[in-house]
């Protein structure tokens, strides 16, 4: 364990080298990262090359995370989608495998998930082999084009191989459109009270769910959403699973998570969601508040992997790291989009409402390097600490807020020798945590991009402040009181980020700890 305190600015050359010589648990050396690249994430997955939106066919299957994904393998741009594939055994490294699902004369294939069907309800199944089932959203643009609004319809693929290879199931599509628009993105998932599958679809501005014995004839449930939550876009990318109320419980909520864009609390696309309960057929929500899965402004289309093993119990999600506001003209070249981390999700009960946790992957520990501890102090008025930090880091602040001359504002700024950050901290006059990528570096791209984007907490009487922060090159995942809000931004600075400052406007705070963990960069 390294300690630093208050180290003055030509230190911190120094210590970037002390740094890159410690000896981590695992190695943190800098990958031959290609020079065009300055924007790659190292732990974060990206395609390697080409356009990639949501997260598609969560599925685990035989030790294996599969990640399918959308993906325009012609192009830095959103076109004719295929799904991407690629599988992983630790959600850290990822191989990539070939395009699992290519448009066909149905149309592209837009968003969807997969399942393990384990009792082969149906029937694709082949000497005793589970086929692994994925449902989608067919898009037939041709059909958008002459007019018609009947364009979506959802269709089957199934494998026998442990996801390799696809074969498109002959009676496709197995949900025809009803004569909606927007009509798409089905998640399936195993209920077992009613031993039947439930797809959750989103349908323009609100979600409809479907029941099926075999996964190949659906039977329309119930609609859920039109007069609740956030409606200032289209409704997509749906979840919906159950989870105990809090980490040692037996009683149980169920969780509907809703993408929708526009209409993000800080502007474009972003994910509500609502708890209550389910019975196989109707959602009924236990309150009518609007409430967000991750308040920044880069982490959308997310939704939790299927056939995760009950010894392990976790419900696992992976979201795009982008926004739709400018998504396809950001400035990487060769590819464009990754994903957020893998983070866990969990209920906590505040006043009989049960509010949902989000926290990184404990996989994630296993790539960090030797610890770095800064001393507790008092961050006096105006008084900034910096530091020196890798590239892709992990970073713990626990604060604690005097019994007077407390601060307006005290964080964590994130830069570099160009005067380039981005600020995560937490505001005491609005009662909010934020990030500000206001001066992160390139945002010529999109009016929309650069920005404060906040999350409303309100700490209620608590002098303690949690910041748990991941950063990868162009990346931060600030996750503050335990997974009680997150925020996710991305950034473009013109050199890397090294520094980190502390800091506290107009009053103090108690650095109670600091902890910086490098992380190994040397993933696939
Ligand atoms: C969400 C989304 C989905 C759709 C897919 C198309 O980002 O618009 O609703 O299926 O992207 O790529």
């Amino acid at each position: 364990m390294t300690t630093f305190h208050r180290i003055s600015m030509p230190l911190i050359l120094l210590l970037l080298v002390a740094l890159s010589s410690c000896s981590p648990n695992r190695s943190t050396e800098a990958p031959v990262k290609a020079a065009n690249e300055p924007h790659r994430p190292f732990y974060h997955f990206t395609p390697d090359s080409m356009w990639m939106n949501d997260p598609n066919g969560l599925v685990f299957y035989e030790g294996e995370y599969h990640l399918f994904y959308q993906y325009h393998p012609q192009s830095t741009v959103w076109g004719p989608m295929h799904w991407g594939h690629a599988i992983s055994r630790d959600l850290l490294q990822w191989e990539h495998q070939p395009v699992a699902l290519y448009p066909d004369s149905l149309g592209w294939i837009f968003s969807g998930s997969a399942v393990a069907d384990h009792q082969n309800t149906s029937g694709l199944g082949k000497e005793g082999i589970a086929p692994l089932v994925a449902i989608f959203t067919y898009h037939n643009s041709k059909l958008e084009q002459s007019g018609s609004i009947t364009y979506q319809y959802q269709g089957l693929a199934y494998s026998l191989d442990k996801g390799r290879s696809w074969i498109k199931y002959s009676g496709n599509p197995v949900l025809e459109n009803p004569g909606i628009k927007d009509f798409r993105d089905p998640k399936v998932s195993w209920h077992n009270p009613s031993q039947q599958w439930i797809m959750t679809l989103a349908v323009a501005d609100h979600i409809r769910f479907y029941t099926s014995p075999n996964l190949i004839s659906w039977t329309f449930a119930s609609e859920f959403g039109k007069q609740i939550g956030a409606h200032g876009g289209v409704w997509e990318c749906p979840d919906l699973f159950e989870l105990p109320v809090s980490n040692n419980s037996t009683e149980k909520k169920w969780v509907l998570l809703v993408s929708i864009n526009p209409g993000g609390p800080n502007g474009g696309s972003a994910t509500q969601y609502f708890t209550g309960n389910f019975d196989g057929k109707t959602f009924i929500p236990e309150t009518t508040e609007t409430r967000w899965v991750d308040h920044g402004k880069d982490n959308y289309a997310g939704v939790t992997y299927a056939d995760i093993p009950d010894a392990d119990g976790r419900r696992i999600a992976i979201g795009w790291m982008s926004n739709w506001q400018y998504a396809t003209v950001v400035p990487t070249k060769k590819w464009r989009s990754a994903m957020t981390m893998p983070r866990t999700f969990h209920l906590t009960d505040d006043e009989g409402i049960s509010q949902l946790i989000s926290l990184p992957v404990t996989e994630l520990k296993q790539l960090r390097g030797k610890e770095m501890k800064l001393e507790s102090y008092m961050i006096e008025k105006g008084e900034i600490q910096e530091s020196a930090i890798p590239l892709a880091a992990e970073i713990q602040l626990v604060f604690e807020l005097p019994a007077d001359n407390i601060p307006t504002s005290f964080g964590v700024e994130i830069g570099n020798q160009k005067h380039e950050k981005i600020i995560a901290g937490y505001d005491m006059i609005s009662e909010a945590f934020y990030l500000d990528r206001n001066e992160s570096g390139d945002g010529s791209f999109s009016a929309e991009f650069k920005g404060k984007h906040t999350a409303p907490y309100q700490l209620k009487g608590n002098r303690t402040i949690t910041m748990q922060l991941f950063l990868d090159v162009a990346s931060l995942e600030f996750f503050a009181q335990e997974g009680a809000t997150v925020m996710t931004d991305i950034f473009f600075p013109s050199m890397p980020f090294n520094q980190l400052r502390l800091f506290s406007n107009d009053g103090n705070v108690r650095l109670v700890s600091a902890s910086i963990y490098p992380l190994q960069t040397d993933i696939k």
